[in-house]
């Protein structure tokens, strides 16, 4: 199969293109840009956060009235197909404020009836790549020289493996999140924070790193990136025997992802001592 069969679905070329319209306007980067804050001081968005999902929403409506929208500046609309977009317009938004490359856009389509994501996008215009999966495809690297499938790391050493995680925005979350670093920093070869879940879990399903774990994400950070590492081959998953979400998200190569698991269960239990 080469990318161009798999592209042709056209809720996979919808997503891309989409995508790609929205890349383009954001990497004009304006030198002064709007800013407010969210959650806490230092959860900001800016308006480029605001006009990309403003762009997303406009075509959905206009292409693709019948699907419903959840996107992270607060667009949300029922479906009546049954099909969902979920979107984060800039994954990465504290990058994109600093003028760092480590940003995106995420779109995923899920079916609602089985909760399942049939489509995920994550285009990293200032990387020049772009990441795509559609359910039962695999999962493909897009540059504008090729189109790679790609697949998970084949590493069974957690004591080898590089681990990248993420941080969220308020103080009680960090500190619980700097209390499991501790458990996992002497347990792996390195951690990497590259500030956007998406990214980095296209990373993870490119084998570029072997895994990643957040706690307190949000649906829209990973709904993308989950179906682009399981696609990959990895396995995703919170901990605990239960599914991802808020409480955890762990995106692993196959061949760590029991190590890890068992590790930041064991934090999690004695943390709460
Ligand atoms: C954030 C990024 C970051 C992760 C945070 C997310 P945003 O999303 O994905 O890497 O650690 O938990 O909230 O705010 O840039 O869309
Ligand atoms: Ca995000
Ligand atoms: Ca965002």
């Amino acid at each position: 199969m080469t990318f161009s069969d798999f592209s042709n679905n056209p809720d996979v070329s919808f997503a891309i293109e989409t995508a790609q319209l929205v890349g383009k306007v954001l990497l004009e980067r304006p030198d002064t840009l709007e800013i407010s804050t969210k959650s806490t001081k230092t959860d900001v968005v800016t308006h480029m956060d605001k006009l990309a999902e403003q762009m997303i929403v406009q075509r959905i409506e206009e292409l693709r009235p019948l699907d419903g929208i959840l996107a992270e500046e607060g667009a949300s609309k029922e479906s009546l197909s049954g099909l969902q977009w979920v979107i984060d317009p800039i994954d990465g938004t504290v990058n994109y404020l600093y003028d760092l490359p480590f940003w995106c856009i995420s779109i995923a389509l899920i079916q609602l009836e089985t909760s399942e994501p049939l489509v995920g996008v994550v285009l990293a215009p200032a990387l020049g790549e772009m990441y795509v999966a559609s359910i039962g495809f695999g999962s493909w690297r897009v540059t504008t020289h090729s189109a790679i499938r790609i697949n998970t790391s084949d590493t069974v050493e957690l004591s080898q493996s590089l681990m990248g995680t993420g941080f969220g925005y308020a103080v009680q979350q960090r500190k619980q999140q700097a209390a499991v670093l501790n458990y996992v920093l002497p347990s792996v070869r390195d951690i990497r924070r590259m500030g956007s879940c998406a990214i980095d879990l296209c990373e993870v399903a490119s084998g570029r790193l072997d895994g990643f774990y957040e706690k307190g994400v949000n649906h829209w950070d990973y709904a993308a990136g989950a179906l682009i590492v399981r696609e990959a081959g990895g396995i995703v998953s919170g901990i605990q025997g239960k599914p991802e979400g808020t409480d955890m998200l762990l995106a692993c190569a196959p061949g760590i992802h029991q190590q890890m698991n068992g590790l930041l269960e064991t934090a999690t239990r004695e943390l709460r001592q």
